[in-house]
């Protein structure tokens, strides 16, 4: 019924039955808001009644999904991971200290961008701002970049992919246990083998920092993480007392990856592409 376009299809339904509409999705209940006023009710006055994300099959492919950042349910947990988060990695001083790495990155790309000009090569801008997205959110997160060892960031990818697929399960829950897609076994399988990179990675910083060697490691969302670990945080709640264990900080640090590294590459793949397309606004860019 949505069709290709799902957001112009409600976009239309919208148009026809007003700014908040129940839909039923299968056997889950959804409701398109469609309004700034009406996303404000939801996003800002009822926000915590609207906190929790979906309960997808993707979110748990090894019964540890909840305990990341992105899928955990509202609640004590949920109020503690945000905070450890927004506190030890995403402020403003963490976003300043990253500056000179994520400026070196841009640096070296800008260059090769002007010596493919000069030999007046034919780029793929899509495939070089993927490249630059991904070195500079995987050394910001892990401390590295390229690692010829393993092969995380195709993990990554097909992870992303599988996740975006339209899983019936999602819909009609009862057919979760048959898996006739095949998906929650293939994201299982996926999701191991990042968890086993990200092991090998989190002992090498373990070492690392044993060994007070910190040049590589010590500006990294991991290090941060593992200095967290088992460290309990002040909290308004006081019933409530959670610790990171290590199982926490990979599924955390997988979460970074994903909400960090595809969305900024789509979003700057798209203003190019706009921008392409209106040459008119190019002139008006600065130089
Ligand atoms: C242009 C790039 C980006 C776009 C368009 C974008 C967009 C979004 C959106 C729409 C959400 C969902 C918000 C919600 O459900 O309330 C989100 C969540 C999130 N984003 Fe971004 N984001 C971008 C870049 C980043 C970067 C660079 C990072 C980290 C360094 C990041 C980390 C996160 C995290 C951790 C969440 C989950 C927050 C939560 O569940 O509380 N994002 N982002």
């Amino acid at each position: 019924m949505l069709g290709e376009l799902p957001h112009r299809s409600l976009q239309l339904l919208a148009q026809k039955y007003g700014a908040i509409l129940s839909l039923k999705l299968g056997q889950v209940p959804a409701v398109v808001v469609s309004s700034h006023e009406a996303a404000e009710l939801f996003l800002r006055t009822h926000d915590t009644v609207f906190a929790s994300r979906p309960d997808v099959q993707a979110s748990d492919p090894l019964s540890t999904g909840t305990r990341g950042l992105v899928f955990a349910d509202y609640g004590p947990y949920w109020r503690y991971v945000k905070k450890v988060c927004t506190l030890n990695l995403l402020s403003a001083s963490r976003v300043q200290m990253l500056a000179p790495s994520r400026r070196a990155e841009l640096g070296s790309t800008v260059k090769s961008l002007e010596r493919a000009a000069a030999a007046r090569e034919v780029v793929n801008l899509s495939e070089t701002v993927k490249d630059l997205i991904e070195e500079t959110i995987y050394k910001m997160i892990l401390g590295r970049g390229k690692d010829d060892r393993f092969n995380l960031k195709g993990l990554i990818k097909d992870q992303l992919s599988l996740i975006g697929q339209f899983n019936m399960a999602d819909y009609v829950a009862w057919l979760g246990a048959f898996d006739f897609q095949g998906l929650t076994r293939k994201l299982r399988r996926n999701h191991k083998a990042i968890e086993d990179i990200l092991e090998k990675i989190v002992t090498e910083h373990e070492q690392a920092a044993r060994e007070q060697n910190e040049q590589n490691h010590n500006k990294d969302f991991m290090h941060t993480m593992l200095a967290l670990i088992h460290q309990p945080m002040e909290l308004q709640d006081h019933q409530n007392h959670f610790l990171i264990d290590r199982e926490h900080l990979k599924v955390i640090l997988i979460d970074m990856i994903f909400a960090s590294a595809y969305t900024s590459i789509v979003v700057i793949d798209f203003v190019f592409s706009e921008l392409l397309r209106h040459p008119r606004v190019i002139k008006k860019s600065p130089k």
